[in-house]
């Protein structure tokens, strides 16, 4: 992918046109680990709704319900071409949704809600934690993961725009707008967008809303 690291991280942030379709499958591939770890975290059950922030071209969603009879999803995606991709994994169980988590009514409230690699975009933070707090159900569950400050640091197309996360930092703004938090950090044996082997760190965030604020 020929593209320079401005243009990619723009690309990331919100992906459009033909090459945002490409960097969605590139993100597809670069991004099953930790995937795979929020799957596990999230440990959605049959029967429950999930809300899920960003899901990009949708791809993991039908892995993601798979088994789980009667659990319903919504994907909301600011981008209207990564919207338009993912319906080709729509159902009756799994519906995806144009806008913005800050601004797009949300119907819920929801048992659990899903941001892989989204919160490094959310400037101001806090208020769309609270947004997320507000779309889940007493006792529900918020799943966030990201990659670390070092792991994002190193890599040229990650410098505008992005908020990086030591660990503590994430887990204080989920704290501020109201959950009940813990975090693991896991190692990743992945490689970047650009194809280049990179060990990377992701932090996957477990937040309970325990009460209503
Ligand atoms: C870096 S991509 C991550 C895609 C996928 N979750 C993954 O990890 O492979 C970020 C996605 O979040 C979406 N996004 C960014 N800010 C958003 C917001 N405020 N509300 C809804 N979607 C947002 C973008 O359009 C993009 O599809």
């Amino acid at each position: 992918m020929s593209v320079t690291p401005e243009e990619l991280g723009r690309q990331l942030r919100t992906p459009s046109g033909p090459l945002g379709l490409k960097v969605a499958e590139g993100m597809n591939q670069t991004n099953q680990q930790l995937i795979a770890y929020c799957q596990e975290a999230l440990a959605l059950a049959p029967g429950q709704s999930l809300l899920e922030v960003g899901p990009g071209n949708g791809q993991h969603v039908p892995a993601l319900l798979a088994g789980l009879a009667g659990s319903r999803y919504l994907g909301l995606d600011l981008s209207p071409d990564m919207v338009a991709a993912a319906q080709a994994h729509s159902s009756p169980q799994i519906r995806f949704e144009q806008g913005d988590l800050l601004s797009h009514p949300l119907p819920g409230p929801f048992d659990k809600a899903l941001a892989i690699n989204v919160a490094y975009f959310w400037q101001p933070l806090v208020p769309a934690l609270k947004a997320l707090f507000e779309a889940l159900k007493v006792g529900g569950t918020l799943v966030l993961g990201v990659r670390d400050r070092a792991t994002m640091a190193s890599q040229p197309q990650f410098q505008e725009g992005f908020t990086f996360f030591d660990g503590p930092d994430l887990a204080q703004a989920l704290e501020e707008a109201g959950f009940t938090v813990s975090y693991r950090q896991r190692p990743e044996h992945s490689v970047t967008i650009l194809g280049q082997l990179m060990p990377k760190q992701a932090l996957i965030y477990t937040a309970i809303k325990e009460a209503a604020c």
